[in-house]
């Protein structure tokens, strides 16, 4: 199996913080550029996520300090790390950055003693699919009608 590198790439030069409540207009614009199908966030949702004591969220600036990625995980109250978002600007992808964001989100889940992740992709989310199995997650059930407009969608789980 090929190593994974978690390092922030080389051609990115960025930083990584978690998400505040000031980020909130800036998140909610980057996620409807990131999530052309429909399935975005309302702006009351991120505030939401972003004020509960059991989000864990990570986002990566540029040297620019543009918000380029994000990630959000809620502790559910089964104690399960649910990764709720992950999106990248769309001139940043395929640089690892989603890859980094998991990565993190994992470790800080881990020092909470979370031991299991779950999250959801669409059936025809090709990308996102990919990446989830890179980092070792496995498709356990088929959720029919999942999503808004009717499509199913994978749900994913990875021991941590
Ligand atoms: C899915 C998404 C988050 C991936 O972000 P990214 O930063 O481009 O992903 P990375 O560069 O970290 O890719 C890591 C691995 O994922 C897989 N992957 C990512 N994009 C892929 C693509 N377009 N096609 C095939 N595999 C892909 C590859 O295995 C890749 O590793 P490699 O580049 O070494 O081959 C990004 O495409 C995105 O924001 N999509 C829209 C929002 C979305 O669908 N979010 C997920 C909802 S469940």
């Amino acid at each position: 199996m090929r190593a994974i590198n978690y390092n922030m790439p080389r051609a990115f030069r960025g930083a990584m913080r978690p998400l505040t409540l000031s980020d909130l207009d800036e998140l909610w614009h980057l996620d409807l550029r990131c999530f052309v199908d429909g399935e975005t966030y309302e702006r009351d949702t991120f505030r939401f996520l972003l004020s509960n004591p059991n989000t864990i969220s990570r986002q990566i600036r540029s040297i620019d300090d543009e918000m380029c990625a994000f990630g959000i995980t809620i502790i559910e109250s089964d104690g399960v790390g649910h990764i709720t978002t992950i999106g990248v600007a769309p001139e940043h992808r395929r640089r690892g950055l989603a890859r980094l964001l998991l990565h993190e989100i994992e470790k800080s889940l881990s020092a909470h003693h979370i031991s299991t992740v779950r999250l959801e992709v669409r059936v025809s989310n090709y990308p996102a699919q990919r990446l989830y199995e890179q980092l070792g997650y496995v498709v356990i059930q088929r959720l029919l009608g999942y999503y808004s407009n009717g499509d199913d969608g994978y749900m994913m789980v990875k021991p941590l």
